[in-house]
């Protein structure tokens, strides 16, 4: 299948950054850009993995944010996503910020958006995921409604409505533009939030992973009270990171003064420091996702290293097009055997079984 990206970029760059969206959704749901992708080129069975007793052809996923109203995940499959995560949808319809809120940042690689949630609300998702044939994993990010006062209620309407429909949940606490719902990865909201979401789930979907996705913006104690919290709250996995608040490097682009959270390249340092960390501080026991910055295999290698088990991306696409899937899942494929290893479960973590077994310095001098 020959890359058109090229060919369609220039009028996807003079439109606005939502519009541009909007007619990327509408290609992929009528079937442009991904017929017969996947026949053509199979995934390297190297990238293979089961995860919760699902089937992840590989490990490269399409983060939240892109398809939020589940109306092309199955496309999204085709275009080579070893899995597709929907949403954020909120329980009702709610439009999210004024618009212009997503503003491309072409000299750093990055965006900043400020959407504020925009959702059509849970029912036209169910609708979609009930019509669509099981194939392939999709997973559905939940969050609140804006005016909502009582937030676990929207989670666990989420967690019931979607049920069985989801091949796994994320609980979206992390979310730098609606007001307050950052305050909900603070320990002892999220450890009763968790603990009622995880009850929920059993009764609606028992056996459907459960995940919570974190901000990188977390202090030390926050940090260190997730990973505390994530074995005995039931949860299945962490989603490491949504966007950032903090500008962690000085941007170049004439949109760089622009609120909202930041994601792209300059989200990579800060977002796989993070994933590190709450791999060494949860032992490894929990599957991590890590997302933030991915643009090559590299990068994707680097977070599997650091500790994912799978891994997401959005920004990269921006600026690349879908053709960037491909090349990933080749490079990727190529530096697991560059290194001797026989699939991704070997490549998970490998960076801290390697500093695990570097002596310490006075040894190595000796
Ligand atoms: C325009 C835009 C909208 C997003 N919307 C959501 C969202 O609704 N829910 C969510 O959990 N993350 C959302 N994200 C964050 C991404 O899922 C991801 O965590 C972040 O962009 C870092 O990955 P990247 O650098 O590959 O883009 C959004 C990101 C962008 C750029």
């Amino acid at each position: 299948m020959p890359d058109l990206y090229p060919l369609i970029s220039p009028l996807l760059r003079a439109l606005p950054a939502e519009a541009a969206h909007r007619l990327t959704i509408r290609a992929l749901a009528s079937g442009l850009g991904s017929a017969g992708a996947r026949r053509a080129e199979p995934d390297p069975p190297i990238l293979k993995q089961i995860l919760w007793g699902r089937d992840f052809p590989n490990p490269i996923g399409i983060a939240a944010g892109f398809d939020k109203d589940a109306e092309v995940p199955d496309a999204l499959l085709r275009l080579g996503f070893g899995f597709a995560e929907t949403g954020t949808v909120t329980p009702r319809p709610q439009p999210g910020n004024p618009k212009p809120r997503i503003f491309r940042l072409y000299n750093d690689r990055a965006v900043i958006n400020r959407m504020g949630f925009n959702s059509r609300g849970l029912e036209p998702t169910l609708a979609r995921l009930r019509a669509r044939q099981r194939v392939g994993v999709v997973g559905v990010n939940l969050g609140k409604n804006r005016d909502s006062t009582d937030a676990a209620a929207d989670y666990l309407a989420g967690v019931r409505r979607v049920g069985p429909l989801a091949d796994y949940f994320v609980i979206n606490v992390s979310s730098p533009n609606t007001p307050g719902l950052r305050d909900l990865q603070r320990r002892e909201i999220l450890e009763d939030l968790l603990r009622r979401l995880v009850a929920a789930r059993d009764e609606a979907a028992p056996g459907t992973p459960l995940l919570v996705k974190i901000a990188p913006d977390l202090s030390p104690v926050e940090r260190a009270d997730i990973a505390a919290l994530a074995g005995p709250s039931g949860i299945d996995g962490i989603v490491i990171a949504n966007t950032t608040i903090a500008r962690p490097v000085r941007l170049r682009s004439a949109a760089a003064g622009e609120q909202g959270g930041l994601s792209g390249g300059p989200l990579f340092a800060p977002s796989t420091a993070l994933l590190r960390e709450i791999y060494r501080l949860t032992q490894g026991k929990i599957p991590l996702v890590g997302v933030g910055g991915i643009a090559s295999a590299a990068d994707a290698y680097a977070k599997i290293r650091a500790g994912a088990s799978l891994v997401q991306l959005y920004t990269a696409l921006v600026f690349d097009g879908p053709a960037l899937v491909g090349r990933l899942k080749r490079g990727l494929a190529e530096l697991i055997a560059r290194d001797g290893l026989a699939s991704i479960a070997d490549v998970v973590g490998a960076d801290h079984v390697l500093a695990s077994a570097t002596p310490p310095p006075s040894r190595r001098q000796a």
